[in-house]
């Protein structure tokens, strides 16, 4: 089956991946695409299960390539459940993990020895002795006879069945980074910068992670009978499009897959987002015009252009593949004025933003509301909305020591002046700071903070957020501190979404009842926090809008759209909340990316003193000022400059179009229904 592009090709019934005919694509190697990532990680397990199953009924072992890292969880998840519940048996599997960090203890907290084993290894039957992971802590001298017996191990197996990878930003396969050759096998590399800076939050800051690690090569993959490559994110698109549509090149090192008999990349809808079917699909077969599809083509044809939508004329069209559009349209004339008419209805001005209503803005990370909105928070207060900003989690991993060291000397030296003069009272404090001063002295890189030093860093951030929605003339007691239950684990690592999660945000919606709620939709911070806090309020909302939720004789027949709606989103059938009392969902995104023009459903100008008071908010999170502990790879701006360049280039494009020349703007996404 072929699906036009406005219904992307994706599977949405089944786990199944849909694929196109040869030519509709720019595609060098298979790629599925799958709606969701837990169908992709079912269909992987899936394959996997297979696999040993053939194996073991013609008493053969199966060995297989392993991966880390936060793509491949779901997979190990499904395979461990298969195990359980399904009676999956692991005994004929013998693994080769494809890399480790080097140097790196195997009982250190980032260890991919620790990693495979909680996630996997731990759950299921694999004999021990099956089990390898290259070593991060043998003598230097020692590791390039290792790897060579790494090598000699996989060949004395039989060679690798199937090899699952993932694929790091820098193009990485295992830690093959930019420069490595299909020629490469087992050996020590020096990690790329973009690697390091993803890896930073792993641990705790950027100058912990190891300059090195031991991994396969590419020819050692590329040796293997069967290769999957999995991705999930909008964060992983553009370089999945440079891994399937360039020609196999050392820059990508995934890039060299397509030249493997059997490699499939296996993504989800995020990850394909980049591709060419999928981003721009005139360019490679015939599509149906939808008036989405229509108004993205006309919008890529004005960038690209670099012509006003008001200016095009029909031969721009020719020219560049949307001779289609034409002809559907008829009048090239008329459908840009409805482009552009479309375009310029949602610029929304403060008298036609919420009034006097009850908001709830949640913020995954004590920053995100001022960075990603806080142009939109000021308007919200001076509209005298009754504004509630929840802080879901304490951000207190991203503090810098040198904050609390600079705190607990603030509050010694304040003590007297705040009256406290009692000598056996500052006595005890001295102490307590001596010993947390020593801890935070001895601490080595990547340990665990004290319990009493996470919080003082959660406080330090909690501060900062008050004082910075002070500037948009809120107080504390319009903001929350929800210290979601998932990302207190002390580490990184964050637990899974639970119900525990799901009840925290629940309350807050009972309590305020709100008719607006705003959530972050940049789903590609680099740790993970903003998908975690989105899929807490997904679910939470569900049951906020659904009948058991409400206090009896409450629940009403299928809802009309809300007043506030503008009416284009499908709304559940069956019984629930009464749709004007459903609150509409505001999307916003943030310091790492901004959404496309066309998917924008409101454009909030600003002006230069709007957007000088939101830097100004920004400014007032100084222990992320300056020096940012998880920046973000190759940005060496801070985060009150993305905002300010990610708002300028918004009015800019807008302005490319044809609209009118703002200053800066905010881009929102709206929905009743969180996809
Ligand atoms: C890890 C590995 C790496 C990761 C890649 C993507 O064993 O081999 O190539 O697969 O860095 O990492 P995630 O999945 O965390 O985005």
């Amino acid at each position: 089956m072929v699906s036009t592009a406005a219904s992307l090709p994706v599977s949405t019934h089944d786990d199944a991946a849909l694929e196109l005919p040869d030519g509709s694509h720019r595609e060098r190697v298979p790629v599925l695409i799958f709606e969701h990532p837990a169908q992709m990680a079912r269909q992987v397990a899936r394959r996997i299960a297979n696999l040993i199953e053939e194996r073991q009924a013609v008493g053969k072992n199966v060995v297989l390539g392993l991966p880390t890292g936060s793509t491949p969880i779901g997979v190990y998840e499904e395979l461990v459940r298969m195990h359980r519940e399904q009676g999956l048996d692991f005994s004929n599997v013998i693994t080769f993990n494809l890399d480790e960090y080097y140097p790196m203890k195997p009982d250190s907290l980032q260890s991919y020895h620790r990693f495979m084993h909680e996630h996997f290894f731990d759950h299921v039957n694999i004999p021990k002795e099956n089990i390898h992971i290259p070593r991060g802590d043998l003598p230097r001298e020692e590791v390039e006879a290792y790897c060579l017996q790494y090598e000699h191990a996989i060949t004395k197996a039989g060679g690798l069945d199937l090899v699952l990878l993932g694929i790091g930003r820098s193009g990485h396969i295992g830690f093959n980074e930019p420069g490595s050759g299909p020629e490469t096998r087992t050996r020590l590399v020096v990690l790329d910068e973009i690697t390091r800076k993803d890896a930073a939050s792993d641990f705790f800051g950027e100058e912990n992670v190891p300059r090195e690690a031991i991994t396969m090569g590419v020819g050692t993959i590329l040796d293997a009978r069967e290769i999957i490559l999995m991705a999930t994110g909008e964060h992983k698109a553009s370089i999945v499009r440079r891994a399937v549509e360039e020609e196999p090149n050392r820059r990508v090192t995934a890039s060299f897959l397509q030249r493997h008999r059997d490699a499939t990349f296996y993504v989800d809808r995020a990850a394909a987002g980049e591709l060419t079917r999928i981003k721009t699909p005139w360019l490679v077969r015939e599509v149906t015009w939808t008036p989405e599809l229509a108004k993205r083509a006309v919008i890529w044809l004005s960038e690209k252009l670099g012509k006003a939508i008001l200016h095009l004329e029909a031969a721009d069209f020719y020219r560049n593949h949307l001779q289609g559009l034409v002809h559907a349209y008829g009048n090239v004339d008329d459908l840009c004025r409805q482009v552009f008419e479309d375009l310029r209805r949602r610029i929304r001005y403060p008298e036609s933003l919420p009034r006097k209503e009850r908001i709830i803005v949640f913020s995954p990370h004590p920053d995100d509301d001022v960075i990603s909105m806080g142009g939109m928070l000021d308007k919200l207060v001076r509209n005298e909305n009754e504004v509630t900003v929840a802080y879901m989690t304490n951000g207190s991993v991203a503090v810098f020591d040198a904050d609390v060291r600079r705190m607990l000397r603030f509050v010694e030296m304040s003590l007297p002046a705040l009256g406290f003069n009692d000598e056996a009272g500052r006595e005890a404090f001295r102490k307590t700071k001596e010993r947390y001063l020593r801890f935070l002295k001895n601490k080595k890189p990547g340990e665990v903070d004290l319990e009493p030093i996470q919080q003082l860093k959660a406080y330090i951030r909690y501060a900062e957020a008050v004082a910075a929605i002070e500037v948009m003339g809120l107080d504390e007691r319009h903001a929350r501190f929800l210290d979601m239950p998932f990302y207190k684990t002390g580490t990184v690592r964050k637990a899974p979404i639970g119900e525990a999660d799901v009840q925290v945000v629940l309350e807050l919606l009972r309590e305020i009842r709100p008719s607006h709620v705003f959530v972050a939709g940049d789903l590609s911070d680099p740790h993970g926090t903003h998908r975690m806090c989105y899929r807490a309020i997904q679910l939470a909302l569900e049951r906020y809008n659904q009948p058991a939720d409400l206090p009896d004789g409450e629940a009403k027949d299928a809802p009309q759209n809300g007043t506030a709606s503008k009416g284009k989103k499908k709304e559940k059938a069956g019984p629930s909340r009464p749709a004007a009392e459903r609150p509409l969902v505001w999307l916003y995104r943030g310091a790492w990316q901004e959404w496309e023009i066309d998917k924008t459903d409101i454009f909030i100008p600003l002006s230069k003193a709007d957007l000088d008071r939101k830097i100004e908010a920004i400014f007032k999170h100084e222990s992320q000022k300056d020096r940012a502990m998880f920046p973000g790879a190759y940005d060496e701006r801070e985060f009150w400059e993305r905002a300010k360049d990610r708002n300028r280039e918004t009015a800019a494009a807008l302005n490319r179009l044809g609209l009118p020349e703002f200053y800066a703007a905010e881009a929102f996404v709206t929905t009743y229904e969180m996809p």
